[in-house]
C-alpha cells in the first residue's frame, strides 16, 4: 500500500436523522480516498455541505453558506492547498447544475441517489484541475496492470500508446489508480514504432487501458494510427488491447476487414449479460450493443477471434443475471477469455453498494462459466485443425527441434525448426488442437 496523507473532510449537515445516516455513508465511502473527518470546514480538503429542503428558505442559506466557503477556499489555496466543496442532500437534487452555474465555489454537486458515485465525482473534479486523486488503493495488479514489456531483443513488442480511463466503471481502480485518459502524439508512437522494428521487432501490440479511445494528435483515432504504423515497412502484425465496447468506432471496425497487418483477434470485455448488472457497472453499453458491435466486427472481418472479460458476483447480480452472461457467452463464442469473482476494491463506488454476493455463490457461478468459456476455446482451437496460415516465430520449443510462434489469433503454436526461424513468418498447417496451443507442421515458407 502507498502512504497517501490524510486529507480532511468537513461535513455539515442539515435536517433529518436520515441526512445524518447519508452524511456517515459519505464519510464512509470516502475514507478509502484517504480522507478522515473533522469538526471544522476551516483548512478541509473537501467540504460537504449535506443539506435539506424542507424548512423554507433552506436553498438560500445554502447558498449564504456557500459565501462562506468562498473565503476559507481562498485561503486554503493561499496556503497551497486545494479545497474542494461539494453539495450533497436534496437542495443537490433540486437545484443541480444550477448550482453550479450560481455559486462557482461549488465543484461538485451530488443528489442523494448518487452518494455511491462520490469517488468517481471527486476524482474528476481533482482532474478538472489538472490533478490526480492520490488515493490509497491496494496493489492488485491483475486488475489494473498494463503488461510488462516484452523481453528484449524478441520479434515481438508492446507499445504504450494510451494511459488511463475516463469510463469509471464502478468496480474499477484503474480511474484512481491511472488518472484521466491520456493519449501519446501519433507521431512519437510511429518513431517507437520504427525504432523497435529496426532492432528486429515483427510484432506490435499497441498498449492502453482504454486503447481504442486513442485520439493522440496527429491521426484521427485508434484506426489511423493502426492504418499509419501498418505503413511500416517490416512491421508485419498489429494487435492492441485492451478495449471498451462504448469505444468500438466504426472506422476502427473497417481497419478490422482492410488492415492486412491488423491481426484478427480482439480482446473487447463485456463482464456481464445483465442490462442490470451492466449499469450498475455504469458500464455505458448494454447486452444488445455489444452484441450488434460484435456483428459489425464479425461482417468486417469473419473469422475474427474474440476474446472478453467477466466478472460473475457483482453487488446485485441475481441467478437470472448470471444466466444472462451465460447466454451472451453462448451467442459470442469466445476463442478465449479471463473471467473472476468480483472482488471488493475498497473506494470504488461498488465496494459499498448492497447486495454483495457470497463468495460460495461467486465461486459456484465462476466454475460454471468458465467451463463454458474453455469449452468455447477448446472448439475454437479444434476448427483449427487442418486450416493453413503464417505463424511468427518467437523462441524455442519445450523439445529440440521445435519452435513456438503465434497464429493470427494469438494461440500459441508448436511446429517443427530450430532458432533460424526466430522472427520468420511460417506457413504452417495446423496437426492437433489442445486447450492451450495449437500443433503444426510446416507449409511452405512465406517470408
Ligand atoms: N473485481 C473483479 N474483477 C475486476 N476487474 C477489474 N476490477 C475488478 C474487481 N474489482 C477485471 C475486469 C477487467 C479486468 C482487467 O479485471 O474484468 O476487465
Ligand atoms: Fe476499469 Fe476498463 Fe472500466 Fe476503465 S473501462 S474503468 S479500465 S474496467
Amino acid at each position: 500500500m502507498t502512504d497517501v496523507p490524510a486529507k480532511r473532510l468537513f461535513i455539515k449537515t442539515y435536517g433529518c436523522q436520515m441526512n445524518v445516516l447519508d452524511s456517515e455513508r459519505m464519510a464512509d465511502v470516502l475514507r478509502p480516498l484517504g480522507y478522515a473527518q473533522t469538526d471544522s470546514a476551516d483548512g478541509a480538503d473537501l467540504v460537504v455541505l449535506n443539506t435539506c429542503h424542507i424548512r423554507e428558505k433552506a436553498t438560500e442559506k445554502v447558498y449564504s453558506e456557500l459565501g462562506r466557503m468562498r473565503s476559507l477556499k481562498r485561503q486554503k489555496a493561499e496556503d497551497g492547498g486545494k479545497m474542494l466543496v461539494a453539495v450533497a442532500g436534496c437542495v443537490a437534487q433540486a437545484e443541480g447544475e444550477e448550482m453550479l452555474r450560481r455559486a462557482p465555489v461549488v465543484d461538485l454537486v451530488v443528489g442523494p441517489q448518487s452518494y455511491h458515485r462520490l469517488p468517481e465525482l471527486i476524482a474528476r473534479a481533482h482532474r478538472a484541475g489538472g490533478e490526480r486523486l492520490a488515493a490509497d488503493f491496494e496493489a492488485q495488479e491483475k486488475f489494473d496492470a498494463l503488461p510488462a514489456d516484452r523481453a528484449p531483443g524478441g520479434v515481438t513488442a508492446f507499445l504504450t500508446v494510451q494511459e488511463g480511463c475516463d469510463r469509471f466503471c464502478t468496480f474499477c481502480v484503474v480511474p484512481y489508480t491511472r488518472g484521466a485518459e491520456y493519449s501519446r502524439p501519433a507521431s512519437a508512437i510511429e518513431a517507437e514504432a520504427r525504432a523497435l522494428v529496426a532492432r528486429g521487432v515483427r510484432e506490435i501490440t499497441l498498449l492502453g487501458q482504454n486503447v481504442n479511445a486513442w485520439d493522440g494528435e496527429g491521426e484521427p483515432g485508434l484506426a489511423g494510427l493502426v492504418r499509419r504504423l501498418a505503413r511500416i515497412e517490416g512491421l508485419a502484425r498489429i494487435r492492441y488491447t485492451t478495449s471498451h465496447p462504448a469505444d468500438m468506432g466504426d472506422d476502427l471496425i473497417a481497419a478490422h476487414g482492410e488492415v492486412e497487418a491488423l491481426m484478427p483477434y480482439l480482446h473487447l470485455p463485456v463482464q456481464a449479460g445483465s442490462d442490470r448488472v451492466l449499469r450498475a457497472m455504469n458500464r455505458a453499453h448494454t447486452a444488445q450493443s455489444y452484441l450488434a458491435t460484435i456483428g459489425k466486427i464479425r461482417a468486417a472481418r469473419p473469422d475474427i477471434a474474440l476474446s472478453g472479460d467477466f466478472i460473475v458476483g457483482f453487488p446485485g447480480e441475481r441467478e437470472a443475471d448470471f444466466e444472462a452472461t451465460l447466454a451472451l457467452v453462448r451467442e459470442v463464442n469466445y476463442a478465449s477469455a479471463f473471467s473472476f469473482k468480483y472482488s471488493r476494491r475498497p473506494g470504488t463506488p461498488a465496494a459499498s453498494m448492497a447486495g454483495q454476493v457470497d463468495e460460495e455463490v461467486k465461486a459456484e457461478r465462476l466454475a460454471r462459466l468458465q467451463a463454458l468459456l474453455d469449452e468455447q476455446q477448446r472448439a475454437f482451437n479444434a476448427a483449427q485443425v487442418g486450416a493453413e496460415f503464417d505463424i511468427l516465430v518467437e523462441k524455442p520449443g519445450r523439445h529440440a527441434g521445435q519452435v513456438i510462434g503465434r497464429s493470427p489469433y494469438l494461440q500459441a503454436v508448436h511446429c517443427d525448426g530450430d532458432e533460424r526461424l526466430f522472427g520468420a513468418m511460417v506457413r504452417v498447417r495446423v496437426t492437433g488442437a489442445g486447450h492451450n496451443s495449437l500443433a503444426a507442421s510446416r507449409a511452405l515458407e512465406t517470408a
